[in-house]
């Protein structure tokens, strides 16, 4: 690289000189001279005194330079990896060295040199980590694991409290490298669904902590803090879409209901890729909120504060737009037990009794609660202040940008069960189901997601696996395909319970295929016959061309339902590579694990 000063505090002669000498100087010239200047610079800060110093290439003495920060995420569906985007944004402003990376591209083995490390990692499946958490997660829980006495560190959890396991990866790695001999820079925080607060309190925590130790930096911590608020519309500010289409796509007679929605994003100034997904915050059910008002007999348009900035709104909204009222969790009940005379709930919390807990929370809602455990005596007010702010709900964006400007399309598929007696209904997904109509609009975000990308060579072969909803980022990704006439292969395993009214997408994706967009197809319909079929019998039926297409470079992806289908799809595929490839159990997960690294094996599931 042809090294330039261009804008620089030299005046125009020095600058001159600096661009005459600079092209001719070798790599060795060009190390000692930063060594040499270096040294120089911390000695007219510090003296010689008793700083620790290290021996540089070309001979010269320079000092540790103790403002490197790694910041490293473990993200599934990038909450993590922006908040770490930002962590490092703001330490770069007050004058740190940071590198921001996955922990997929961390070599485990630099872990010795890094003085200063900051932890941002989300939890996912039932307490475990992230996809690209998962190898760094067991380097450092394995016997390969170095002594860390040097490391200073600090963790930022993410997670949902709805969970058993709240935020475990991140106490899983707090704890760990406390073990291993690091200091904690700063304490761990555990952060809800709504983060923004939180996050921005503990990278103000630690950016106070970092600078005791280093007094160069210059930048007031409040102001990096309030730098943290976003101008254009995000997660914090989101923009109300209006909804332009809203159409079932199972046909009459189907158990499902999947409804694709097109929403306009124009003058949002919002941009996406195929792979990223709409974050939405719902409103709840009105016939829910109505009997929520009743039973605790409130009046709906009493005046409540629904936040720490004061904000101010009637109850009825409130609790409709505002609050979640349809999950309970343990921090929840143990707030309840303080507004309720029933003994019974701080009896659900003593200890001995978490199996017990855990049985009442799964399947209930507001409504149960305050029913279960009359009588109540604290206030509307004091009652809506232990809520959890309504959360978005994400969802993969099933149409290319290039394709249908200034649109977003999405594939929902309704929610609906009964629990405890009473039938249920998912937030958002039954909004969009029963309420959402062409004209209105809903309050969206977009949810980058680097781990969810299309290879950057448009030749690289891609499979892609997506049953039910799962289907919708594939969508994405032919449209966008189409529209570069991308030449790469690509091949589609999809699945759902019948062919006649649950095949969704059929005529577009036969159209891709007509045209080559789509090379191949392979569906699975599970109800049709007497013996289920999933994708990933399709998938087997194919093995040995799946295994040559992985061998050719193709990347693989899984969309849609985590708990179940994810798992067996996953073992699937080792179960191929075991067989197509010749390899042992071992070796196959190695060259699964190995796809991962080189980022040709991705997930989107949930
Ligand atoms: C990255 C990502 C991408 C996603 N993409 C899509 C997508 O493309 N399409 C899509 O449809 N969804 C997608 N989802 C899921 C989506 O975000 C919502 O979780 C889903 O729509 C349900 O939201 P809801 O508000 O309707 O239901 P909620 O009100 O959130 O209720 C769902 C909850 O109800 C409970 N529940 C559900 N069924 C039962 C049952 N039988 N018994 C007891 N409890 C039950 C569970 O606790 C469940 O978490 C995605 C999620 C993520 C994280
Ligand atoms: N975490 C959340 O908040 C959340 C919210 C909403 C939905 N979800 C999950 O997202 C999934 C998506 O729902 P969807 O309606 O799009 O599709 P789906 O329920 O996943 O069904 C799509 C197809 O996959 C099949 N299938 C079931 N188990 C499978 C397995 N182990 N391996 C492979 N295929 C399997 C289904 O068959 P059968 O039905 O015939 O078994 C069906 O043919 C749901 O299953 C749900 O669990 C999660
Ligand atoms: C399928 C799924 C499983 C999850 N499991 C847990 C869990 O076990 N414990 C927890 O605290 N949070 C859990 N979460 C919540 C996520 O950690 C939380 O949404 C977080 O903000 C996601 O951050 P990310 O986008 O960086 O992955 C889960 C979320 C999903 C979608």
């Amino acid at each position: 690289m042809q090294l330039q000063v261009l804008n620089s505090p030299f005046n125009q002669e020095q600058a001159e000189l600096l661009n005459r000498i600079l092209p001719t100087l070798t790599e060795s010239q060009k190390v000692w001279l930063s060594g040499f200047l270096a040294a120089a610079q911390f000695s007219s800060i510090s003296g010689s005194g008793n700083a620790e110093v290290s021996e540089q290439p070309g001979g010269i003495t320079a000092p540790v330079i103790s403002k490197d920060v790694t910041i490293l995420f473990g993200s599934q569906s990038g909450n993590a990896q922006g908040l770490a985007k930002k962590a490092g944004k703001k330490l770069e402003a007050a004058g740190f060295q940071v590198t921001v990376l996955s922990m997929s591209d961390f070599k485990p083995n630099n872990l010795k040199k890094v003085e200063n490390l900051l932890i941002v990692a989300s939890t996912h499946g039932e307490g475990t980590p992230p996809d690209n958490a998962i190898s760094f997660h067991e380097f450092l829980h394995g016997k390969r694991a170095p002594k860390l006495d040097h490391l200073r560190f600090s963790v930022l959890a993410l997670g949902d409290s709805s969970y058993e396991f709240f935020c475990q990866t991140g106490k899983d790695f707090d704890a760990r490298l406390e073990e291993l001999g690091g200091t904690r820079l700063y304490p761990r925080f555990d952060c809800d669904l709504d983060y923004d607060e939180p996050a921005s309190e503990w990278l103000a925590g630690v950016l106070s902590n970092l600078k005791e130790a280093d007094a160069g930096s210059q930048v007031p911590v409040q102001e990096l803090v309030s730098q943290a608020v976003e101008s254009t519309y995000s997660r914090s500010n989101p923009f109300k879409a209006e909804v332009l289409e809203n159409i079932n796509l199972n046909g009459r007679g189907s158990n499902k209901e999947t409804h694709h929605l097109e929403l306009s994003l124009e003058g949002s100034g919002l941009t996406f890729e195929p792979g990223d997904s709409l974050g939405i915050y719902p409103e709840n059910d009105p016939a829910l909120v109505t009997s929520l008002l009743e039973e605790m007999n409130w009046d709906p348009e009493q005046q409540v504060t629904v936040n720490k900035k004061g904000e101010i709104l009637p109850l009825k909204e409130a609790l409709t737009t505002h609050f979640e009222i349809t999950t309970l969790t343990k921090p929840l009940i143990e707030k309840a037990a303080r507004l309720t005379a029933n003994e019974n709930l701080q009896e659900l919390l003593s200890p001995g009794n978490e199996e017990k807990l855990k049985t009442y929370l799964d399947g209930r809602d507001l409504l149960d609660l305050v029913r279960d455990f009359t009588p109540w005596v604290g206030s509307a007010q004091e009652f809506v202040s232990i809520l959890r702010k309504m959360p978005s709900r994400l969802y993969s964006i099933s149409s290319s940008l290039a394709a249908n400007p200034d649109e977003v399309h999405l594939t929902i598929g309704a929610v609906r069960y009964e629990a405890h007696g009473r039938k249920r209904n998912g937030v958002c997904s039954i909004q969009t189901a029963e309420r959402l109509q062409p004209g209105d609009t809903v309050p969206v975000y977009i949810q980058h997601n680097e781990n969810f990308k299309l290879p950057n060579n448009p030749e690289a072969p891609i499979i892609m696996v997506g049953p039910g909803t799962g289907a919708a980022p594939f969508r994405s990704f032919m449209q966008e395909r189409e529209e570069i006439g991308a030449e790469g292969k690509s091949w589609l395993f999809f699945g759902d319970q019948h062919f006649v009214t649950d095949f969704l997408y059929q005529t577009e994706w036969q159209k891709w295929l007509k045209d080559g967009v789509l090379s191949k197809l392979d569906v699975a319909f599970s109800r049709d016959t007497a013996e289920k079929v999933y994708v990933q019998h399709r998938m087997l039926e194919n093995s040995k061309e799946l295994f040559e297409w992985l061998e050719e470079g193709a990347h693989l992806y899984i969309c849609g339902d985590e708990k179940h289908m994810a798992h067996d799809v996953h073992n699937t595929l080792i179960d191929i590579i075991e067989k197509e490839g010749g390899l042992s159990r071992e070796k196959a997960e190695e060259y699964v694990a190995d796809l991962q690294q080189q980022k040709r094996y991705q997930r989107d599931v949930y």
